[in-house]
């Protein structure tokens, strides 16, 4: 299907109803709704659907840099761009694909790409749908240069929620993060579970598995992650949300950015080299 814009889209449904929309701006996932239809991720009523504008919602890719640190633009630059569909990607390990509805997708530097950022790379993104409704996304980074470059990404996912007073992260207690609010000073997280109640916006480093629960809806989410040892956590709360054209600024209760990542430590690729990164993201659904 395409867009208003006329950007092509990709649905994936499983046999149980389940389904996931990836769009080719950005390689960025939408929509990924319960075998009930219920959306699982949020996007901004104000949303703006024009590229090179990044679509705020859903899951943008930040590649090939998070944030502001660095030369690139904020996040980088591939969740501004259009992809295409890989027809003939190399072949990954069966676990990618048993079981699963996928699409792949690629993104190649343009020449004004090569401008800002001189690395020829081919990101490869398999997005699955699993007949549990698990959605996983698959990232596969190459260095097609001779020379080697060095990336940070992000999987910037914003979960749909019910109210962000009444959510609990679980699986990041005692780690290490980094506080973007305090020019990225590290500090160790003393509480049992991370709630909310102002602004957040940290990458916690090294962690495992990462539990969000949403209690009014009964609802847990699950990340699993190979490769993106690192987790932003980030919630705007009031004052940035109203300085944000393309946020509503009450909506900030009804989301919250988990994102499995590689940050602090920037991964590197010699020429030929290739990286994969891998987020699954599961729910116990309400009952
Ligand atoms: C977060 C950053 O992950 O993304 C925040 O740490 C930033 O500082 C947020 O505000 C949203 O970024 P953007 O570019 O999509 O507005």
């Amino acid at each position: 299907t395409k867009d208003r814009n006329g950007i092509s889209q990709v649905i994936l449904h499983n046999p149980r109803g389940a389904s996931a929309r990836v769009s080719l701006h950005g390689g960025q996932i939408l929509s990924w709704k319960t075998d009930h239809g219920e959306e699982l991720l949020f996007t901004s009523s104000k949303a703006i659907f024009k590229p090179p504008t990044p679509v705020r919602g859903g899951i943008p890719i930040c590649f090939p840099q998070f944030g502001n640190h660095g030369t690139l633009e904020q996040h980088g630059f591939a969740r501004n761009k259009i992809w295409v569909i890989d027809e003939n990607p190399p072949p990954l390990p069966p676990s990618n694909s048993n079981g699963k509805a996928y699409i792949d997708l690629l993104l190649k530097p343009s020449e004004h790409d090569l401008k800002i950022w001189p690395h020829t790379f081919e990101f490869r993104l398999r997005v699955g749908l699993s007949a549990d409704g698990y959605l996983t996304l698959t990232s596969r980074i190459r260095n097609i240069n001779c020379k080697p470059f060095s990336f940070s990404i992000a999987y910037h996912t914003y979960f749909s929620i019910t109210d962000i007073s009444e959510v609990r992260v679980e699986g990041l207690e005692t780690l290490d993060y980094l506080d973007n609010l305090c020019q990225r000073e590290r500090f160790t997280e003393q509480g049992d579970a991370i709630t909310f109640e102002s602004e957040v916006d940290r990458v916690y480093l090294s962690s495992s598995d990462v539990a969000i629960f949403d209690h009014e809806r009964k609802r847990t989410f699950i990340i699993r992650k190979e490769g993106l040892p690192d987790v932003v956590v980030w919630n705007p709360w009031e004052k940035k949300s109203k300085a944000m054209a393309d946020f509503g600024d009450e909506e900030y209760k009804q989301m919250l950015c988990v994102d499995g990542a590689a940050i602090e430590k920037p991964i590197t690729l010699k020429p030929g080299e290739e990286w994969t990164g891998r987020l699954e993201l599961s729910y116990l659904p309400s009952s």
